[in-house]
């Protein structure tokens, strides 16, 4: 796909739909590539910032987009996506993204958050969202990709079912670093893991936050 950084071309393999709606489109390369590539037949690009969203609308032209300057999902309405992405911020924005209007989020979600993805899991244990599938990408760092899917059954009833991807595993390692990725195991994981208890082994000083990573890669590894 054209212009899509390795990071951005996981995201794009994981979407295709009739209506997709980009959260902080900013250049709109994953939208561009969508469309171009017939991934997606419709794009909504949404920034809350006016250059990113001039960016999004040269990026855009020609192409079958909606350009909308908004906050979130103030710019989208309910049912009008099938499937949302929003990428390259940190996991305690997408989360007050997500969280202001849960009725506009669209049955699938693809985040690629820059750092704290485990907000965004506890987002779906909370709202019912099931995290069906996790990758990484290669980088100016390691990258995570989650996509979530809303089941039929919470659409239906409304009730939120347990997410299957969780059981059986240590709950805290599994929000800190991806259930899939846990279960799975992969030498890439394993040595991500080695690589970070190595540099928390060398700091002088942990904070609470990093001593509670430290604790879950001793145990896990
Ligand atoms: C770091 S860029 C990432 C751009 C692109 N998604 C990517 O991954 O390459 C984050 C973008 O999100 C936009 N943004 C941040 N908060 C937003 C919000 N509440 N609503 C819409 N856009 C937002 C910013 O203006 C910026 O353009």
């Amino acid at each position: 796909m054209p212009h899509l950084d390795q990071r951005l071309k996981v995201v794009a393999q994981q979407i295709r739909c009739v209506t997709h709606a980009d959260i902080g489109s900013d250049h709109g390369h994953l939208l561009k590539a969508l469309l171009a590539s017939g991934r997606i037949q419709r794009g909504i690009a949404i920034e809350n910032k006016r250059q990113p969203y001039e960016n999004s609308r040269s990026t855009l032209t020609g192409f079958n987009a909606d350009v909308r300057l908004a906050d979130g999902l103030e710019g989208l309405d309910a049912g009008e996506a099938d499937s949302l992405s929003i990428c390259g911020m940190g996991g305690e924005l997408i989360v007050r993204i997500l969280d202001a209007h849960p009725d506009r989020v669209p049955a699938t979600a693809i985040i690629q958050p820059n750092r704290r993805p485990e907000r965004v899991r506890e987002w779906a244990l909370r709202t019912g969202y099931h995290l069906t599938h996790e990758t990484t990408a290669q980088g100016h760092w390691r990258y995570i990709i989650l996509r979530f899917e809303r089941p039929k059954t919470t659409e239906q009833s409304g009730q939120v079912h347990p997410d299957p991807a969780y059981k059986g595993l240590d709950r805290e390692a599994a929000l800190l670093f991806g259930p899939h990725l846990l279960r799975h195991f992969s030498n890439d994981f394993a040595e991500s893991l080695e690589q970070e208890r190595r540099y928390l082994r060398s700091l002088p000083r942990l904070a609470a936050d990093a001593v509670r990573r430290l604790e879950v890669i001793d145990r896990i590894l």
